[in-house]
């Protein structure tokens, strides 16, 4: 049976229960991580950790737990989980506290984790995607439970027959709702790089590294709209949707509005790096 882990406890879900002044439920006060666990290993536990800690930092809170006792609790959410390939939902809140602002008021964080099977829909022949202003904040570089902006402009994008929203900050690419983005042009790789505008996606940092290694050119620059609309491929990121080929924006083809060339080489080398994944 699925169990999740809440403070402490291992229990099926139906009888994990968070107290309503929890402030990630009155503030939105948190923070989470996405770890996808490949071949049942969690992949890049490393950085989605440092990751976590960071953002945990970023919020004056401190890491409860060092990598062994993180191990120990997602092995047993991966163990009762019926799937090879998985994604751990983690996230970590203030805690507890009468509903004023005052951080100092909370003492004790609610961690909370589980693990479900990915259910990944068949993306190869490309999606669409919307181009819509980053109505975002400041500090996107944290993986903040406070995603509305996201679940607005995801659902804008629904609305549109579009998968993804990638975002417009004056003028320039920032990434997508929930999702890192590439482009391709005369045959070099272009990627934002990471400032408080975008989460540094850890996919992201994969698949830089692969294409260093497969002696692809690689760039890390600022993308701006029109460059976004007139490359020869665009691609977005995620730990859940691995590489997605976009080939259409708004009601504009990509190129030819075919799934690109490059797009299939890298997304091939990294199924084969997700294959060959069994240590972490
Ligand atoms: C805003 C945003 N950017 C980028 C990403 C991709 O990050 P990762 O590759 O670590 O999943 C996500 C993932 O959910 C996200 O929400």
């Amino acid at each position: 049976m699925q169990l999740v882990y809440l403070n402490g406890e291992f229990k099926p879900i139906a009888e994990a229960n968070i107290n309503v002044l929890d402030r990630g439920f009155t503030f939105g006060d948190g923070v989470y991580e996405v770890i996808p666990v490949f071949n049942r290993v969690v992949f890049r536990i490393d950085e989605h950790l440092k990751r976590l800690k960071n953002s945990l930092n970023a919020i004056f809170m401190e890491m409860p737990f060092n990598k062994d006792e993180w191990q120990e609790i997602f092995q047993q959410l991966v163990a009762s989980v019926d799937a090879n390939e998985q994604s751990i939902y983690l996230q970590i809140t203030r805690g507890i506290s009468e509903r004023e602002h005052d951080i100092s008021l909370a003492n004790s964080p609610t961690i909370f984790a589980m693990s479900r099977p990915i259910k990944n829909a068949d993306f190869s022949k490309g999606i669409k995607a919307i181009t819509h202003n980053d109505i975002r904040w400041d500090y996107c570089h944290i993986k903040a439970i406070t995603l509305l902006p996201s679940v607005l402009l995801r659902h804008l994008a629904k609305q549109h027959g579009a998968k993804e929203a990638i975002l417009i900050k004056d003028g320039n690419v920032t990434e997508g709702a929930a999702s890192n983005v590439f482009i391709i042009k005369d045959n070099v790789v272009y990627t934002t790089p990471e400032t408080n505008d975008v989460l540094p996606g850890v996919t992201r940092s994969v698949i830089l590294g692969l294409l260093k290694d497969n002696k692809f050119n690689v760039v890390e620059k600022t993308i701006s709209e029109q460059e976004l609309f007139d490359a020869d491929e665009v691609w977005v990121s995620s730990s859940t949707w691995e590489i997605v080929p976009v080939t259409q924006l708004n009601d504009n083809k990509i190129a030819d509005g075919q799934v690109g060339r490059l797009w299939q080489q890298v997304y091939d080398i990294y199924q084969q790096f997700k294959q060959c994944y069994c240590y972490s």
